[in-house]
Formats: structure tokens, C-alpha cells, sequence
């Protein structure tokens, strides 16, 4: 214990910043607590000003560099710094160590929630892969959803604030969605392969424009849906799995889309008109597998939000002995989390990849493939 007196809210100090943690964050230590700071990279000295305090842990900004790390760059957007926008905690990290970075993050949290072994990690490629077309990171973003306070004023939130910042323009958006305020006009048209969905503006679609195609060609490389099968495609959103499943397993095959949000059923329902082999199912995926009576499938995809999918849905798959489970997951320690419980069940990650979906973020997104 130390005599001094606690941190508080906006004191300074100088750390050396210690590894990457989930979240966007660097791990450092000062007054006997452990900091999670934003801006800085694994090995800086780094002054940190204090912006938030709890039992739990302590927040900080790096708000001065005082020994840099080779792999630090100018943030390309003004408005990406302690203070400013929260949309991009990356920015001044270049995109290839980002991608390095955000291996490290899903390494250690299969590690640590997932209880993966050093053996268990060596056997997959954790290679975290650009998506083609932004090499620079910036303009991927298909939408972006702009704040407004009550006097109009426009931007985007400052981290963990309501606050809004005044950017002008969004960098990580494309043409047509960076301006506040500007959006595309009428429904949004996506096409992947020779397939077209018209979306609700609210609609939930993959927000890196390269990531459907990268998803669907993972999914079907791994779960390898053959003609006759039976899959079920949960957490469906519009159905961008359910698609490419039906044309795999024909006519004569069958799969089971479930989606709790209504707008996005609908949207499947137009998209997936001419697959007769689709059963669109507006649920929550819980309430669905408790009330299933018919055998299980050949194989499922998995693509929950954030949360991950949780240990009832997983005991009820692995109960089934469904022999493939195809896991598109957005949060690295959910999948993890999950991993484990599917490995305690008798299965094995036989299979992952990695995407950088989320430049200038600490975001990715992976897909798993776990055999029984
Ligand atoms: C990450 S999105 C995936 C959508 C789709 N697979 C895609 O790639 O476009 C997750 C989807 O799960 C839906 N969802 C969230 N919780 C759910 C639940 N408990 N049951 C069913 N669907 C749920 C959301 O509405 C959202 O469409």
C-alpha cells in the first residue's frame, strides 16, 4: 500500500506502456494501479492524463510521447487524439502493426478465456489479413451514424462520452457517407457474388464494403455445405450465410435462417425469394433451439453480436452433436469464451481466419470452425 494519495480524474503521470490489452488499450502501471491507456503502443514512455476511475481500473490518455515506438505515425485524421473523436483509437499506429496488434489481442484471449494451450495456438493461423481495396485503412466504412445534440450541432461522439466532436469529415467513411448528415440516398443496395439485397438504412449489414465477400468465401471454405445437406444459419440478419448455403445444398437440401429483428427477416425474405430451400424464422435464437423437435443439421453458422453466442446456446448445439459449427464472430474474448465451452463439450477449433475489418480500430473479426 502507498501513503500517497489515490488517482484521481485528470492527473498526470509519465508510465512505459506495457502489452496490449482487449478494447483498444495498453497496459501500464502507476500509484500501485494497473492503467488502461488509449493512444499510446506496448514499449513508449508515454505522459498520461487520468480520465476515468473506478475499482476496477483506472482509464488514461496518452497525451504527450515521450519515447515513441517505431511503429507510430501521424494520425491521418485531425480529429483522432486524446479528446477527440472516439471512433478511431488506432490512428496513430501504422496499419500493418495494427494488424500485428490485433493478432497479439486474439492470441491472448484465446489464451486466457478460451484456455488454449501454447500447442493448441501454434496449430492455428492467427495471421490477422488485410481486406482488399483500402491498403491505407481509411474510406472502407459503408455507414457511419452521425450525433446531433438539440442545437444541431453535428459529429461524432468523444469515447465514453456524449459529447460531440465537430468532425467534419470521417476519414474511415467512403465517399457519400464521410460528411455529417450525408447519407446515400433511398434504400441501401448491397451486392455479393450475383446476389443483391435492398436494406433498410437500419438494417444490419457488415460494415467493412470487402467483408461479406471475405466472410461468405470462410464460411463455405470451411463448413464445405454440400448438395442435400441441412444447414442453420443463426443470427441471420438478412441472410448473407443463409444465401450461399441454399445454393450449396441445392434443392434438395434444406436451411433454417433465424433472426430476431424484423426489418432484417424482411429484407431476406425479398433477397432470398427465388431458395425455396430457405425457412426464414423471425426469433431469438434461444427461444428457436428450445423449441426445435426435428433432427439436427449437418452443420450451423454462428454470427452473434458483440456478446458472442453464451453457454445455453452452445450446450444445446453441442448437445444436437452437430458435427461442424462455422463461428463468425466481431469480439475476439466472446469468441474465446465460447470456444471454451465448445471445447469442453468434445469439439475442436479445427480452424480460424482472421480479418483486419476494422482499420484505424482496435476492432476485428474472426471466423472459427469448430468440428465434434
Ligand atoms: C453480427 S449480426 C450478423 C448478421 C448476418 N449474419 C450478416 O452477416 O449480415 C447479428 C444479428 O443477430 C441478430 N440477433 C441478435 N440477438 C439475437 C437473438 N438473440 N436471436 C436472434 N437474432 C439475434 C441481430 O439482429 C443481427 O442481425
Amino acid at each position: 500500500m502507498t501513503d500517497a494519495a489515490p488517482l484521481t480524474i485528470g492527473d498526470e503521470r509519465v508510465v512505459t506502456i506495457g502489452p496490449i490489452a482487449h478494447g483498444g488499450h495498453f497496459i501500464a502501471h502507476s500509484d500501485g494501479r494497473t492503467l488502461f491507456v488509449r493512444h499510446a503502443i506496448t514499449g513508449e514512455t508515454v505522459r498520461v492524463r487520468v480520465t476515468d476511475v473506478n475499482r476496477k481500473m483506472v482509464r488514461a490518455d496518452a497525451i504527450e510521447v515521450l519515447e515513441p515506438d517505431p511503429d507510430r505515425v501521424d494520425a491521418p485524421c485531425s480529429w483522432a487524439h486524446a479528446d477527440g473523436c472516439g471512433g478511431c483509437d488506432f490512428q496513430h499506429i501504422a496499419v500493418e502493426a495494427q494488424r500485428r496488434m490485433k493478432q497479439e489481442v486474439l492470441t491472448d484471449a484465446l489464451r486466457r478465456f478460451g484456455r488454449f494451450s501454447d500447442d493448441d495456438l501454434a496449430a492455428l493461423d492467427l495471421t490477422v489479413r488485410e481486406l482488399p481495396g483500402h491498403p491505407d485503412g481509411l474510406h472502407w466504412r459503408s455507414r457511419v451514424t452521425w450525433a446531433e445534440d438539440a442545437d444541431g450541432n453535428r459529429g461524432l461522439r468523444r469515447h465514453h462520452s456524449h459529447h460531440i466532436v465537430p468532425v467534419d469529415r470521417c476519414l474511415i467513411a467512403a465517399d457519400g457517407v464521410d460528411v455529417p448528415g450525408e447519407t446515400r440516398p433511398g434504400k441501401v443496395v448491397h451486392t455479393v457474388r450475383d446476389r443483391t439485397w435492398r436494406m433498410e438504412r437500419d438494417g444490419f449489414w457488415q460494415v467493412h464494403e470487402a467483408l461479406p465477400e471475405a466472410l461468405v468465401g470462410a464460411v463455405l471454405e470451411m463448413g464445405r455445405p454440400a448438395p442435400g445437406q441441412t444447414w442453420w444459419d443463426l443470427y441471420a440478419g438478412a441472410g448473407l450465410f443463409a444465401a450461399f448455403l441454399a445454393e450449396a445444398v441445392g434443392a434438395e437440401g434444406h436451411v433454417a435462417a433465424v433472426e430476431s429483428a424484423e426489418s432484417a427477416v424482411k429484407s431476406a425474405r425479398r433477397a432470398l425469394h427465388d431458395l425455396p430451400q430457405v425457412a426464414l424464422h423471425h426469433s431469438d435464437v434461444t427461444a428457436w433451439l428450445r423449441d426445435i423437435d426435428h433432427d439436427a443439421p449437418d452443420g450451423i453458422v454462428l454470427d452473434p453480436p458483440r456478446s458472442g453466442v453464451g453457454a445455453e446456446v452452445v450446450a444445446m448445439i453441442t448437445a444436437a452433436e452437430v458435427p461442424s459449427v462455422v463461428y463468425v464472430a466481431c469480439d475476439p474474448v466472446a469468441l474465446a469464451r465460447d470456444a471454451a465451452d465448445f471445447r469442453a463439450a468434445g469439439y475442436r477449433l479445427s480452424a480460424i481466419r482472421a480479418f483486419d475489418a476494422f482499420p484505424m480500430t482496435h476492432h476485428l473479426e474472426t471466423v472459427g470452425h469448430f468440428v465434434r
